[in-house]
């Protein structure tokens, strides 16, 4: 979706302290994938909620106008990586809702 932007961030997997190349025109779920992350994941269009994280550090954004969030979920950082994309370094905490 944001093909053009052609910088690429550092992903950091919460759980783990993993480091990854998160490119900011590729999915966080992408990036996770492309790293050997065994991240769950299924429907890959923001509905089905199987990869839900939040944001730790860092930001990320959505590339659908409506994903399968509540406000209040967005509100705490939760983030779907499957249809979102990084805005600067991210710290991914997840997978799953924030405790
Ligand atoms: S895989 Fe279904 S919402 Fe991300």
């Amino acid at each position: 979706m944001f093909e053009h932007d052609t910088k690429t961030w550092r992903l950091t997997v919460a759980a783990t302290g993993q480091t990854l190349p998160a490119p900011a025109g590729q999915t966080l779920l992408r990036s996770l994938l492309d790293a050997g992350v065994a991240w769950p994941a299924s429907c890959r269009n923001g509905t089905c909620r199987t990869c839900i994280g939040w944001v730790e550090e860092g930001r990320a954004r959505h590339g659908i106008e409506w994903p399968g969030l509540l406000p209040e979920e967005k509100a705490q950082g939760a983030v779907l990586p499957c249809v979102a994309y990084p805005e600067n370094d991210v710290c991914l905490g997840g997978p799953g809702l924030k405790p």
